[in-house]
């Protein structure tokens, strides 16, 4: 069975072994199993907290959890009732169709609507889709957010959001390097003073490490990315996420967590497509997509 409907999640597989596991809970990638070209025997790709808490009463800690409609704490006014990164990592979403079933690609679409829960504490007219697509080694995570307001009153009715794949990579944080991001523009969010976080720095490395406790947010990216280790890799490309955010916690926030495993932020690295400085647009009627597109790097591409 390509697509299979389970208790709360939906497991995609793929003819040739690649596989994935969503949660209804927050639309959350917990699972992608996908062979590389040397090794086709398919493996884990993205990182779950053994301590993660998939009853839904929080969100998870791994795989990929959706941000939006803020980005850390809400700073636009219309977000202000709003938990940090949002709620869509938090709703239950609806299982609404397959979308593609052949060898080229396995796909489903899940969606969320407001409920008077959501409008409770954000009273926006919205709508969201996602679409997953698995293909041999490769994931493609596509966010559409419509505006369903039919009225012409611009720009009230203007809809105004960050968005984010808050992607966890299974892979060794000691080792890890993603590049290219030499001379892009960022902010570092680990600095103890305001005016540090909000200084605009330039990334003057030629790949990205997470040696240290990790939380840069790079603006204006070149929304493709090799995230690589000695022995593996990811390539991630994107469309419409002009920003990526970096982070891993390392002990020194990790330990915090109640929901990380013990040592797990020696396992992964997030490296998270975004737009999440300034505000994405969708007009009345309008849909936005925001995508990545995940695919196991060959061997002979890797820059380590
Ligand atoms: C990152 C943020 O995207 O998410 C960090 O840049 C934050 O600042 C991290 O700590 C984890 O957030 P949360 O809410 O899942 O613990």
């Amino acid at each position: 069975m390509p697509v299979q409907l389970l208790d709360g999640r939906v497991v995609l597989s793929h003819p040739k072994g690649a596989s994935l596991e969503v949660l209804l809970f927050g639309a959350t990638v917990t699972s992608w199993k996908a062979g590389s070209h040397r090794d086709p025997q398919p493996s884990e790709r993205l990182f779950l907290s053994s301590k993660a808490v998939l009853d839904g009463s929080k969100p998870v800690r791994g795989g990929i959890p959706i941000v939006f409609p803020c980005f850390g704490p809400p700073v636009h006014p219309e977000h202000s009732r709003l938990p940090q990164h949002g709620f869509a990592r938090s709703e239950l979403w609806k299982f609404d169709s397959v979308v593609m079933d052949n060898d080229a690609g396995v796909s489903v679409r899940l969606t969320l609507e407001p409920t008077p829960e959501i409008a409770a504490k954000y009273n926006r007219p919205f709508h969201l889709a996602y679409v997953l697509t698995l293909a041999e080694h490769q994931l493609s995570a596509a966010l559409h957010v419509t505006n369903t307001s039919t009225s012409a009153d611009f720009p009230t009715d203007n809809l105004e959001f960050q968005a984010l794949f808050h992607t966890y990579i299974l892979a060794p944080a000691g080792q890890v390097l993603i590049s290219p991001l030499q001379n892009v523009r960022y902010y570092d969010k680990t600095a103890a003073a305001e005016e540090d976080r909000n200084l605009a720095r330039v990334e003057s490395r030629l790949g990205v490490d997470v040696l240290k406790f990790t939380d840069s947010v790079y603006e204006d990216a070149p929304q493709k990315y090799d995230v690589t280790w000695p022995g593996g890799g990811l390539e991630i490309k994107t469309n419409a996420l002009k920003d990526v955010v970096i982070w891993n916690p390392q002990r020194d926030a990790g330990s915090r967590m109640a929901d990380m495993e013990h040592a797990g932020w020696e396992r992964f690295v997030c490296v998270e497509p975004g737009y999440v400085r300034g505000f994405a647009k969708a007009e009345p009627g309008k849909t936005w997509i925001g995508q990545q597109v995940l695919s196991v790097i060959q061997e002979e591409r890797r820059i380590t």
